[in-house]
Formats: structure tokens, sequence, C-alpha cells
């Protein structure tokens, strides 16, 4: 007979704002065998085994769709939009949208890209390379994805800034005070959702080589994606794919900063790039948990989870386990690939669409950087984010370098 989870006598974790030190503290405090603590929202599940059980239950559900509640919105607009995106979507919904558009997120897809990809992160370098000194966020992270998802989407040079825009408008929804943003979420929402419209009946009439064909022409059993689709798929390429990869680009190098000898290994090694990115995320990952409600009643290890149960899943404390990695707690781009994945992408139904796309964003970037970003040290001090709903990473990072590579 399963207990209550309520009924359980467990530990309480508040997720601590700051570092990946601090939070791997808070996670070395718990009892090896601890697999379920109690926090803020409900429940989190905070090893490697329990994390992908949980992910791949198609019984728990996401925790988008439960954002707005939480967060208190009632504007019924608002929470109309939320419906039908992909980060939200379950069941057959879900199904049906993810195969019509898995192919054009394919790693074949992200390739085309990665000579763009170069152009960019060399032009953002060679905008600081004599100064030898840079804020990498501002410099680096936040620009570099804008031009990489409007060159996926086929959207012209010129309109990289009004993307910006939108992007960062659209991405208040991870705000504290989202209430109070609602009116420029929404706007920006539908400035974008007009322009997308546009682009959609040029690529109908000339098909060019760009996601937004691909998607077009996306067909499965005679079944296609519907104009409103399309506009909703370009509005999660936005939010899932333009801060995560910014913030992952700094936890990554500011990790590298802590390990210099790493860092020169990549610049003479640049084939060492995708050891790079996948140690990089597993060890500093800039989503660091997802978050399920129960859609019905669950029974899992002897504890019953009544519907409508939150639970929190601790990708950043999975990537730690030591019975998945052999060395957890050392960070090494050299160490063999362990045998099973880091879960900074997730898992399950909702695992990143934009996976190959960042992974090729990121391995790109790094060996770039660090060819021409050599000595790097972090030149004052790091201010981070504060843990809340979304995405972690620096939110400055004042560098410096040896100059004029
Ligand atoms: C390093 C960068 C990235 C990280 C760490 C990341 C992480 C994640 C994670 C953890 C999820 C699953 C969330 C959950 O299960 O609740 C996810 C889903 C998603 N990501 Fe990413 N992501 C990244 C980049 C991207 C990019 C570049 C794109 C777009 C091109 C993208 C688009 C999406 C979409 C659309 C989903 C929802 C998929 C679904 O629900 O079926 N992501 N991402």
């Amino acid at each position: 007979m399963a207990t209550l989870a309520a009924q359980l006598d467990l530990p309480e974790i508040t997720l601590a704002d700051g570092n990946y030190d601090q939070r791997h503290a808070l996670r070395m405090s718990l009892r090896p065998d601890q697999w379920l603590v109690r926090n803020l929202f409900g429940y989190a599940v905070v090893q490697y085994d329990d994390v992908i059980a949980v992910l791949r239950d198609k019984r728990w559900h996401s925790a988008t769709s439960k954002i707005p509640e939480l967060m208190g919105i009632t504007n019924p607009a608002f929470l109309e939009r939320q419906q039908v995106s992909i980060l939200s979507a379950e069941g057959d919904m879900h199904t049906r949208l993810r195969r019509l558009v898995a192919p054009a997120f394919s790693p074949r897809a992200a390739d085309r890209l990665r000579p763009f990809m170069r152009d960019v992160i060399n032009g953002l370098i060679d905008n600081v390379a004599d100064a030898g000194r840079a804020d990498f966020t501002t410099d680096i992270c936040e620009p570099y994805p804008i031009p990489i998802i409007c060159e996926l989407l086929g959207a012209p040079k010129q309109d990289w800034q009004l993307f910006s825009r939108w992007a960062s408008d659209i991405l208040e929804i991870f705000s504290v005070d989202v209430v109070s943003k609602l009116d420029v979420i929404m706007r920006a929402q539908e400035e974008l959702g007009e322009y997308t419209r546009g682009l959609i009946a040029e690529r109908r009439s000339k098909p060019a080589d760009d996601l937004l064909t691909d998607l077009i022409a996306a067909e499965e059993a005679g079944d296609k994606l519907s104009n409103d689709e399309l506009v909703m798929m370009v509005d999660a390429v936005i939010v899932g794919g333009t801060d995560t990869t910014r913030n992952q680009l700094g936890c990554a190098v500011a990790l590298f900063a802590d390990h210099p000898d790493q860092w020169a290994r990549l610049a003479e090694q640049p084939d060492l790039a995708s050891r790079a990115v996948e140690e990089s995320m597993r060890y500093f990952g800039a989503v660091r948990g997802t978050a399920r409600f129960s859609s019905c009643d669950i029974e899992y290890r002897d504890v019953l989870f009544p519907a409508g149960t939150f639970i929190s899943v601790g990708l950043a404390e999975a990537n730690r386990d030591r019975d998945v990695f052999a060395d957890p707690e050392a960070f090494d781009i050299t160490s063999p690939s362990p045998s099973q994945p880091q879960l900074t992408f997730g898992s399950g139904i909702h695992y990143c669409l934009g996976a190959a796309l960042a992974r090729a964003e990121l391995q790109e970037a790094l060996p770039l950087l660090a060819q021409r970003m050599p000595k790097l040290a972090v030149d004052g001090q790091i201010i981070w984010k504060p843990e809340g709903v979304g995405i972690f990473g620096p939110a400055q990072m004042p560098i410096s370098f040896a100059a004029g590579h």
C-alpha cells in the first residue's frame, strides 16, 4: 500500500541563489539515498533515475501550462495563447506537433548554420579582441543567438534588431513580476505573429532553405501545421532558443575561467568541442530544473502523489549523480563520454527540440573563443542572475584575456 506523499517525513530544501558551488553544497547535504525532498512548490526528485522516470512518465504533465496560474495571471487572451504551445501541450496534441516539426530540427538542419554561427561569433570577438577585456555577457552572450534564430527562420539582417526586442519582451514571461508585463509580452507576441504571417506568405510562394520553409512543407499522412501553429512554433523557438543558449554559453565560459588548463587545451584541440559542450552542460547547466504536475493519482516507489501534485525535477542534481557519472565532481573535457547523457536538455517527450541547434551553437562558439581569448580570467566579480522560474547564468561577467587574437 503506497504512502501518501504528504505523510512522509521529508527534508525541506530551498534552492539557494548563487553559483554551482552553492547549489552543489545543498545537494551534498542530503543523504545519498534521499530520492524525494519537499520544496516550496511541492516535492522534488534529485537523483538521475527518478528524474528520468518522472520525465518519461506521460502521466506527469509539463508545469509550463500552470505557470500563469501560479503567477496569478487571469487574462483570458494570454491564457488561451499558452494552451496551444508545444512547450505545454500534452497527449495526442503534443505527439502530433512533435512528429510534424521534429525533422526540421534535425542535426543535419542545424549543421547548415555552422558556418554562419562561426561568422557571428568571430564578429562579436572582433569587437573586443584588441581591448583584451569585455563584459562576456553583454558583448558575447546577449547578441549571439538572435542572428542565428533569424537566419534559421529566414528573417533578413535588417530585422535582427526587431527580433531582439521581441525576444526580450517575450522573455519577460520568465520574470518574477510577469503580471505587470503582460501587455508588453502580448504586444510583442502579436507583432511577431504578424511578422511571421508575412514571412509564411512569402515562403509559400517562394520556398527557401530555412526552418520556416521546412515547417510549411512538414506533412505526415496528409496532416500539416496550420498558420496559427506555425506562428506558435516561431514563438516557441524564441522562448526556448535564445536565453537558454546565451546563459549556457555564459555558464560554460565562467566554468572554463576556473579551469584555465582546459581552456588552453580546447584552443589546441578544437575537436574536443563536443565533449566540452556536454561536460560543461553536465557540470554547470543553465537549465537546472523543470517541473511537472500529476495529471491523475500516480504511485511511484510506493509513494502516492494525488492528481495535481507539483514536482520539481532536479536536472542539475541528477547531472552529479555518483551512480551514473564516474567522477561527478570533476570537470574534465578530456574524460571519456559517460554511458548516460547529461540531462540539461531534459528527457522524455518534451526533450529539448532545439538540442541539435544549441549543441551546434556552443560547439562552434567555444573553441573559437578559446583560441581568440587566451589567458581568459574573470576580471572583477560575476553577478549571477537570481534563481527564478527559468534559466540561470551570469548577468554580468567582466573578463580579461590576451589581446589581439
Ligand atoms: C543550451 C541551450 C538549451 C537548453 C539548456 C535547453 C533546455 C531545454 C529543456 C530542459 C527542455 C525541456 C523542458 C521540460 O521538459 O520541461 C527544452 C525544451 C524545448 N526547447 Fe530547449 N534548450 C536549449 C536550447 C534550445 C533552442 C536553441 C531551441 C530552439 C531552436 C529550443 C527549443 C525548445 C523547445 C521548442 C522545447 C519544447 C519541446 C517540447 O515541449 O516538446 N531549445 N529545452
